[in-house]
């Protein structure tokens, strides 16, 4: 039984919890491995539409573990929220939820921290989801982030609270001028904590590795994309953690070795949410005409979600650093209405066609889009189930990317429910 990554390779949103939902069918275990309550997976089930940030897809489906890795950042109200949701919707979670002990958590001051940078003058603005999700992460590298291991000790916690608090405070007023945090408050608050999460609270490398062992079937999820990625995306315009395939070893605790797939979902077009460069992004109008037609408006903070074009340049940059096998090819019906669809072959810049995807930000800021363009199919997809039945030109469309990317679809998904998907 395979251990599969299942990552995002553009800048997110690509349609990772569809997927995941639909490969989870037949896991025994689902692992999320980075990124926290930024996220937003939406998955349509009949007529119930369900959106997660931080429990992994595959526990709408009765029989899948899910498991939160150590790469992960938590808040827990954020993530109790989540589990009533569930519990509310009917869904049993019961022996299906473990949590690793080494995640950090997200605090109260984290998210004050990534509002009062992003306020600021002195400091750029990322256009970040506001759940703390740097400021969390920053710790963590600092090493004075608390863990969910830290829950089960209430002496230890409060010392730690404590100091943390007074250190943030000092930040928070001389830095940024804002108001102090009250210490007793949140420390009383996140002390009760512990009873919540305890029955969820495991050695989540330990099961997962005892479950590879036992040749259980693994999915590992990811969240975001490759060009949020904070070694390979467009750095500083990234999240601050590693979406990026290689993100599952360290982020779950599974070597190298374990992974035998990886599996890159990929959006027929291109969206990107917050600021930074898109070097294919439409013109307004056509922006406003995808996003209709997509419905690109953020799960998380219902920001519209800017479009574009189909970058191979940017895909095939990120199918090398993820080792991607083969492609998730999502929202391809949203362009079925369009007379000719663009694709971005090379970058110019200095007067020169490239290839590959650049480092320097300026760069990618700069870079002219050399685009081809394919004729549209002007018929609707959504009833496709077999590849053999998608107009001459989807399928066209199809083998242009394949080609370009170097590498093979093997699933196309053609609209939100879980049936409207071919598995090639
Ligand atoms: P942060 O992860 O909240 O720090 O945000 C950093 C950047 O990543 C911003 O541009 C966000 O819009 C983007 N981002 C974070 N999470 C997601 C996601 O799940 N989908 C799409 N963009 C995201
Ligand atoms: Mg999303």
């Amino acid at each position: 039984m395979p251990v599969e990554v299942v990552a995002g390779v553009q800048w997110g949103d690509e349609g990772k919890g569809k997927i995941v939902d639909i490969l989870s069918q037949n896991a025994d275990v689902v692992a999320r491995y980075q990124g926290g309550a930024n996220a937003g997976h939406t998955i349509v089930i009949g007529d119930k539409k369900y959106v997660l940030h931080l429990i992994p897809s595959g526990i709408l489906n009765a029989k899948t573990i899910c498991i939160i890795g150590n790469g992960v950042v938590i808040e827990p109200r954020a993530l109790m929220d989540e589990i009533k949701m569930l519990e509310n919707e009917g869904i049993d979670i019961t022996g299906r939820l473990f949590i690793s002990q080494r995640a950090h958590l997200i605090m109260p001051y984290h998210k004050l921290l990534d509002e009062a940078r992003e306020t600021s003058s002195k400091e750029a603005t990322i256009g970040t989801t506001g759940r703390g999700i740097g400021p969390a992460y920053i710790d963590k590298v600092n090493r004075c982030g608390i863990r969910i291991v830290d829950l089960l000790n209430r002496d230890a916690l409060k010392k730690k609270l404590r100091s943390n608090i007074q250190q943030k405070n000092e930040i928070l007023s001389k830095i940024y001028k804002k108001n102090l945090m009250n210490e007793d408050e949140i420390i009383d608050e996140y002390l009760e904590f512990d009873k919540q999460i305890d029955p969820y609270i495991t050695d989540t490398s330990l099961y997962l590795n005892e479950a590879i062992s036992q040749n259980k079937h693994v999915v590992c999820e990811g969240a975001q994309g490759t060009m949020l990625d904070l070694d390979f995306g467009t750095f500083p315009y990234v999240t601050s953690s590693n979406p990026i395939s290689g993100g599952a070893c360290t982020g779950l605790g599974i070597g190298p070795t374990r992974i035998d797939k990886v599996t890159g979902v990929i959006k027929a077009y291109t969206t990107r949410v917050g600021e930074g460069p898109f070097p294919t992004e439409f013109d307004a109008k056509t922006a406003e005409h995808v996003r209709e037609l997509g419905d690109e408006f953020g799960a998380t903070t219902g920001r519209p979600r800017r479009c574009g074009w189909f970058d191979a340049v940017l895909a095939r940059y990120s199918a090398q650093i993820n080792g991607i096998d083969s492609w998730a090819l999502t929202k391809l019906d949203i362009l079925d209405t369009l007379d000719e669809i663009k694709v971005c072959v090379g970058y110019r810049w200095d007067g020169r066609e490239h290839k590959s995807f650049p480092a320097s930000l300026e760069q990618v800021e700069t870079a002219e889009p050399v685009y081809t363009t394919l004729p549209g199919w002007k018929a609707d997809t959504t009833g496709v189930r077999r590849m053999q039945d998608l107009p001459e030109n989807a399928l066209a469309y199809i083998r242009s990317l394949e080609k370009m990317t170097e590498t093979p679809v093997s699933i196309v998904s053609v609209g939100f429910r879980r049936e409207q998907t071919i598995m090639v």
